[in-house]
């Protein structure tokens, strides 16, 4: 039987909301995006906790609302794009999921995010974004089976995890991702 607990990770802008609402309705599972479970904890949309509180604050409230969804079934979460870069929220990819690196270049994520209130890191400058997203790739790559993204829709990579979830193949060598 395929695994009920299904996650997804990756840069900002890699589409794991989107992908992960198709992937939820085509197998029939809940779908959860853990960024909106960390405004519902601080009350607080995600630009206001940094910018009140800070990214300190910021990620305990995340590693919280990982932890609090740790023995869930029959679930897809996307997660923030930082969750998998903090060591004590590991065990939520490793354990019991099926995880999925939704790949994107950086040049491909740019195009489709945008420096609004669910992201302020993307406010940043050009080198602080690309230093950001070049230590998370391993990470990515290590955590999850990589699926590409760039120039594909949404349904296709949805359809390539519900493939690799009843047929998995041997996740690619790290690299190659920019
Ligand atoms: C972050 C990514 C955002 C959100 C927050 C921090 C990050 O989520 O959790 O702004 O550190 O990469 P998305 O990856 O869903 O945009």
């Amino acid at each position: 039987m395929p695994p009920d607990r299904v996650v997804l990770i990756g840069f900002m802008g890699a589409g794991k909301t989107t992908v992960g609402r198709i992937v939820a309705e085509r197998l029939g599972l809940d779908f959860v995006d853990t960024d909106r479970l960390v405004e519902e904890r601080a009350s607080a949309p995600i630009a206001a906790i940094f910018a009140d509180r800070g990214e300190k604050a910021f990620r305990d409230i995340e590693a919280e609302a990982l932890a609090a969804l740790g023995g869930r079934r029959r679930v897809v979460v996307a997660t923030g794009g930082g969750a998998p870069a903090e060591p004590r929220n590991r065990s939520f990819f490793t354990s019991g999921a099926a995880t999925f690196h939704l790949r994107v270049s950086l040049e491909a994520a740019r195009q489709r995010s945008v420096a609004n209130a669910l992201r302020p890191l993307l406010a940043q400058d050009d080198a602080a974004v690309r230093r950001l997203y070049l230590s998370r790739q391993p990470i990515y790559e290590q955590l999850g089976m990589s699926v590409d993204t760039d120039g594909r829709d949404p349904a296709e990579v949805a359809e390539e995890i519900i493939g690799l979830l009843s047929n998995p193949r041997k996740n690619p060598a790290p690299g190659g991702s920019e």
